[in-house]
């Protein structure tokens, strides 16, 4: 894949880019610009809305340090991604770090390819439409010519993800620290679900703490499953429920049913429930965890850690209702009773929390 035997150029605009060289094998398929809907190769107009179609190519190709890319240039990998490959790189014209999101090349099923090809512009319109501080910020988007690569570009964040920082936090005992992580996620998830948009896949490998001179700040990451409503091409996206992570799944997605804000709610319910207790409600290999999500009531956070207020194992296990209707209403009312945990926190000693044997 990657060239790692080789030096990696100097960075900087002066450096030449490469391009790799075809591998003969590509494939291409058309994207119409404003719809997203995708055609087969060699057709000219969107038969929807008549525009003119970009071309994409599919085929596998090895992006590569150096590779320019629109106006962009790869630096490192970052993350290969189910879905797409995640870059750093820099803006020739000024050198701005940024992160690019490529569009990782499936081959085999076209129709699969078609549906990720058009899931990956969608996530562009999403997040770009979005704008709020807890939102990572898209800069760019686009396919670049010379190769069909599709791509989108993001504000580069200096920081670390809540994975990380749940490794390092020795949790519960930072549990207002991990709350006030949660907060901020239902600030910006709050605007997301005024958006339309629901995120799908909330979870804290998605959750971006950026360093700042206040505590860390929340960005939200990684709409790849970010479901537009209203959208004319909604089939395609229901079909796509296995891409959802299962230890965060809502039973209703578990189910196979269209995800709304309610299924964001229960992911945020099982991400704090971790943030409390510093464990999963459910454990074990994929399909346990399903059934798990469908049957198996979640344990009490207060009994797995003692000193947790009652409080929090209350709100925790409202979200984690497999009845929808019975979870918060919407991120705000969950944003609220989260403020009133954190207040009851602040003036209270922090209590002396402790795993329970077992
Ligand atoms: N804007 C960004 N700034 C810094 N790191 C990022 C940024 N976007 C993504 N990352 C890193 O890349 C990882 C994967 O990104 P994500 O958008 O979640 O893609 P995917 O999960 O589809 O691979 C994140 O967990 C994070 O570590
Ligand atoms: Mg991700």
């Amino acid at each position: 894949m990657m060239t790692s035997k080789r030096p990696d150029p100097p960075l900087g605009r002066a450096r030449a880019c490469t391009r790799l060289p075809s591998t003969g094998r590509e494939e291409f398929l058309r994207l119409c610009p404003a719809c997203h809907r995708t055609y087969p190769a060699g057709t000219i107009n969107c038969e929807l809305d008549g525009s003119r179609l970009h071309r994409v190519c599919v085929a596998p190709r090895c992006p590569q340090t150096g590779l320019a890319l629109g106006g962009y240039e790869l630096v490192a990998r970052v993350a290969p991604g189910v879905c797409s490959e995640v870059w750093e790189g820099v803006r020739t014209t000024d050198g701005l770090p940024v992160i690019l999101k490529l569009l990782r090349f499936l081959t085999g099923d076209m129709d699969a390819v078609r549906d990720l090809c058009s899931r990956f512009f969608r996530e562009a319109a999403a997040v770009s439409a979005i704008g709020h501080p807890n939102i990572v910020r898209l800069l760019d988007h686009g396919l670049d010519p010379a190769t069909g690569q599709a791509y989108l570009v993001f504000e580069r964040l200096t920081g670390r993800t809540l994975v990380e920082a749940m490794r390092a936090w020795r949790m519960p005992r930072d549990l207002a620290a991990g709350l006030a992580v949660a907060r901020q996620i239902t600030a910006g998830m709050e605007q997301v679900h005024r958006m339309g948009v629901i995120h799908r896949d909330l979870k804290p490998s998605n959750i971006f703490l950026e360093d700042g001179n206040e505590g860390p700040r929340v960005k939200i990451l990684d709409f790849g499953l970010a479901k537009i409503r209203n959208t004319k091409h909604l089939a395609t996206l229901t079909r796509d429920m296995t891409y959802g992570t299962p230890a965060y799944l809502a039973p209703e997605q578990a189910r196979g049913q269209e995800p709304d804000e309610a299924a964001d709610l229960y992911a945020l319910g099982v991400l704090l429930f971790e943030l409390a207790t510093g464990r999963l409600p459910f454990t074990g290999p994929p399909m346990s965890l399903i059934q798990a999500h469908l049957q198996k009531a979640p344990p009490d956070p207060c009994q797995l850690r003692s000193g947790l207020p009652p409080e929090l194992g209350r709100l925790i296990l409202k979200c984690l209702q497999k009845d929808k209707s019975r979870r918060y209403s919407d991120m705000g009312a969950l944003g609220e009773a989260l403020d009133v945990i954190l207040v009851l926190l602040a003036a209270t000693p922090p209590p002396a929390t402790t795993p329970h044997p077992g």
